[in-house]
């Protein structure tokens, strides 16, 4: 996790990639120690440009997405390196595209699973982040342990007493179930929607916090076996891995044939509270 992200200079794979459906050749190379996406249509003069790429998202084991900035707003590169197949793509849904999809907006929702010490954006703004957006690549030990400074600080004052004490720094093997999941879910939970609460952001959950007062995750699930599979998208994880704090209900057959099926949304709540709804009834 240590590899989910960085500067763009840390992880480069140079690509020369032509994209029929568009016509647009593209390529990425490194450049006098930058990084550079160039473009071009050929045969049509209009089309050719080059943005420098600042960040990677993604060790490229199964991918990898660069992101550049225009103006400080930050964007995904429109096309991404697909870590199974070993093969320069279009970024997800633009496959087809028949444009040079350049404004893909790195939202707080993209950057907060991936980096560590994320900026928040300026206000009013989507991805405006200073620069650098993130003060630590990939996956720091504070995301898991949260704020460190107190417990160094200790350390130094008392080095003899710090082993043991660990009233200034979190072990998430020591807190309750759902708090010790929730250190995990901050990034390996998906939901179908999450949606974080009146005034929060899912960005400044700290460990040993509650998931659930920052953000909200809701699933839809159907009667039978494949309930958990569609239901939950637990990034890289099993759902089995957070068996101890998230339910799953089946729908009565009563209401839900299989010529009908309807769709459930249940509430996941990180803090145990639990609740289901029924669309369409
Ligand atoms: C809820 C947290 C979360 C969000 C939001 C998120 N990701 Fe990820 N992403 C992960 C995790 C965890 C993995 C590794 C497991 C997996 O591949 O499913 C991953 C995998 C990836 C990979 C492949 C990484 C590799 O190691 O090869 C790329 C590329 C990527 N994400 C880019 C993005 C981009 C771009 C966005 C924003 C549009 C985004 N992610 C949003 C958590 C997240
Ligand atoms: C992905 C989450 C995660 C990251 C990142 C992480 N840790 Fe941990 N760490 C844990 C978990 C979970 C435990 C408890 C393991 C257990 O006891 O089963 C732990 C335990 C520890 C312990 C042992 C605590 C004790 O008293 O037993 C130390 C020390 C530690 N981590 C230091 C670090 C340092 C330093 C870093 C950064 C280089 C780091 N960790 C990054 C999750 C993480
Ligand atoms: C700050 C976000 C974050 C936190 C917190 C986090 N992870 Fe991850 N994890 C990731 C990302 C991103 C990846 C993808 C690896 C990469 O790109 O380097 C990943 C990869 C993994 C993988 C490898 C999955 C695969 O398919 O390659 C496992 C297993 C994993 N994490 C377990 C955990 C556990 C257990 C915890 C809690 C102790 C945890 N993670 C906490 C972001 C996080």
């Amino acid at each position: 996790m240590a590899h989910a992200s960085g500067p763009a200079t840390a992880n480069l794979i140079s690509a020369d990639f032509f994209h029929s459906p568009s016509g647009v050749h593209y390529r990425i190379c490194s450049e006098n120690a930058r990084v550079w996406l160039s473009f071009e249509r050929p045969g049509d003069s209009a089309v050719n440009g080059k943005r420098e790429l600042l960040y990677y998202i993604g060790s490229g084991h199964r991918g990898l997405t660069y992101l550049f900035a225009r103006d400080g707003f930050l964007f995904e590169s429109p096309i991404n390196w697909y870590g199974r197949e070993q093969r320069w793509d279009m970024a997800p849904a633009y496959q087809k595209a028949d444009e040079i999809p350049l404004n893909l907006p790195v939202v707080t929702s993209c950057l907060r699973c991936h980096v560590s010490e994320m900026q928040a954006p300026v206000k009013g703004t989507e991805n405006l982040y200073p620069r650098p957006a993130f003060l630590q690549p990939g996956v720091s030990c504070e995301r898991c342990h949260g704020p460190g400074a107190a417990h160094i600080a200790a350390a130094h004052a008392a080095p003899a007493q710090i082993a043991g004490d660990q009233s200034r720094i979190v072990n998430p093997a020591k807190l309750s179930p759902e708090l010790r999941d929730a250190v995990c879910m901050q990034c390996h939970m998906e939901g179908k929607v999450a949606i974080e609460r009146a005034g929060r952001h899912a960005y400044d959950f700290r460990p040993g916090e509650s998931l659930s007062d920052y953000i909200r995750y809701y699933v839809p699930t159907w009667p039978g076996p494949s309930a958990h599979s569609e239901g939950l998208t637990t990034r890289g994880l099993t759902p089995f891995v957070f068996w101890s704090s998230i339910p799953t209900w089946v729908l009565p057959k009563t209401c839900c044939g299989p010529s009908t099926a309807r769709l459930q949304v249940v509430l996941i709540d990180p803090s145990g509270f639990r609740r289901r709804r029924v669309l369409n009834r």
